[in-house]
């Protein structure tokens, strides 16, 4: 890797910025100065910055519990973006594989991993993701046909021509039901419940693939994944 790549991902500094320390002689490889931003950095090589030893990153694979009123966005709009909580170096460079509304709260993966988390978000690969549902209009129980029409597949909205794929739900009380759907689509729990005439006043991702949220993570907080983890995927 280039010793100004090289600065960059493993530590705050900008490309602009790497290369001046490298002009200003403050970066030496295996206790030489090294002014090239050009200069390869063998494997193995004791890079410091200022005297400091200077280490490359490994990929970064994150879970954090989302709260309400944050955004799955790499900017900070409306509402602060999800990264803002992670107070880890460019933080921003991050990606998050499946977003959550801005009202939905739970499960986010974060990673700078892109074929990881294609593999859990790609129309073509099968990710279940489960959900704790709060609807407005109770339901009646039990209600098999609720459960049968969910697994049959939904028309959504503007989307009438096909079905979702099969889903499952389970009622846990007339207003809380868990559902477990495979695909991503645009709002998607919210219109499946609008599809059948209900509401979602409550939405909570609970797990995505294998990986469940930790419950020992209070909203807006947030731990790195375990290898098993990040192997399940
Ligand atoms: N479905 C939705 O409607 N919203 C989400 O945030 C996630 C799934």
């Amino acid at each position: 890797m280039r010793l100004d790549k090289y600065l960059c991902e493993s530590t705050e500094l900008s490309r602009a910025n790497a290369k001046k320390c490298l002009h200003r002689g403050e970066v030496t490889c295996d206790g030489v100065v090294v002014t090239s931003s050009a200069f390869k950095v063998p494997a193995g090589c004791d890079v410091r910055l200022l005297g400091e030893p200077v280490m490359v990153r490994g990929l970064r694979y994150i879970m954090l519990n989302k709260p309400q009123d944050t955004l799955c966005s790499n900017v900070d709009e409306v509402y602060p973006s999800v990264l803002s909580l992670l107070g880890v170096p460019k933080a921003y460079s991050l990606h998050i594989a499946g977003r959550l509304d801005a009202d939905t709260t739970g499960l986010v993966l974060i990673t700078d991993d892109g074929q990881w988390s294609h593999r859990l978000t790609s129309p073509v690969k099968v990710c279940a993701k489960r959900y704790r549902v709060q609807l407005a209009d109770p339901l009646t129980l039990p209600n098999p046909e609720l459960v049968a029409q969910f697994a049959h597949g939904i028309a959504l909205k503007g989307e009438e021509a096909s079905l979702t794929r099969s889903a499952t739900l389970e009622i846990l009380s007339p207003t809380e039901v868990l559902l477990t759907i495979t695909e991503g689509k645009y709002h998607q729990v919210k219109r499946m419940f609008a599809a059948v005439g209900n509401k979602v006043v409550g939405l909570h991702r609970e797990q995505a693939g294998r990986i469940a949220l930790d419950p020992d993570l209070g909203a807006g907080q947030w731990r790195y994944l375990t290898q098993h983890e990040i192997d399940s995927v």
